[in-house]
């Protein structure tokens, strides 16, 4: 990993903790409050690859409504939550160590950039409401193309705009298939992997496996 230039992150689940907005309602939703946040994401995922397969674009705002209704009827939560719910993701909360892992890199001779699923006005508002409005260079978004992740064209947006080979990008995700989506294209992919989960079988393997963003200060350093 010498050389990078750009250090592209993930946001959904990677920067911004996606079961932020489930546990802020914990109370009202009860025990199954975990489960229940975690198939709504499923949920909202299996729609992304399912419509860039069907050729059904969709942006993601309208996506994230979708699978919540789907899984508000699974778990039988009852529907005068879900602008509660909804409101919520738009102001998810980052995990703890983002911000100030951010602010630190930003000293550095870096391009920082987001490059994600979500809709420009969406991850515009997630980045002002926890406060980031100044790190990033770029915020990408698949709706310049059309097509959600892995999609190799979503890959391309950085490389494109910076004029730098995808060998100089590190990039960022928690979520397995983003990290050998980013990899296979030809980024060094990290993955931060915060929940002691299990990687993928999709013929990449992570650069670096990091618990925490805080550790990729040390490996680019
Ligand atoms: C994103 C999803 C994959 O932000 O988390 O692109």
């Amino acid at each position: 990993m010498n050389n990078i230039k750009a250090i592209i992150f993930d946001a959904y689940g990677t920067l911004f903790d996606v079961n932020s907005a489930a546990e802020k309602c914990k109370n009202k939703i009860g025990k199954k409050w975990e489960d229940f946040a975690n198939h709504w994401r499923t949920t909202q995922l299996e729609y992304t690859w399912l419509r860039s397969l069907m050729n059904r674009h969709k942006d993601f705002w309208k996506i994230t409504e979708d699978s919540l209704n789907k899984s508000m009827n699974v778990y039988k939560i009852n529907f005068e939550m879900k602008n509660e719910l909804l409101n919520l993701y738009k102001i998810l909360s980052t995990f703890n160590e983002v911000p100030e892992t951010l602010k630190s890199l930003k000293k550095k001779n870096f391009k920082l950039a987001i490059l994600s699923n979500g809709t420009p006005k969406l991850l515009n508002e997630l980045v002002a409401s926890n406060k980031l409005e100044n790190i990033f260079d770029d915020i990408f978004s698949v709706e310049s193309v059309g097509i959600y992740k892995p999609f190799h064209k979503v890959y391309d947006l950085p490389i494109q705009k910076y004029k730098i080979k995808k060998h100089e990008v590190a990039f960022l995700s928690s979520n397995t298939w983003d990290v050998s989506g980013a990899g296979n294209y030809g980024y060094n992919s990290i993955w931060v992997n915060r929940t002691k989960n299990t990687f993928d079988n999709l013929d990449y393997e992570p650069k670096f496996e990091i618990d925490n963003l805080k550790k990729l200060i040390s490996i680019l350093s």
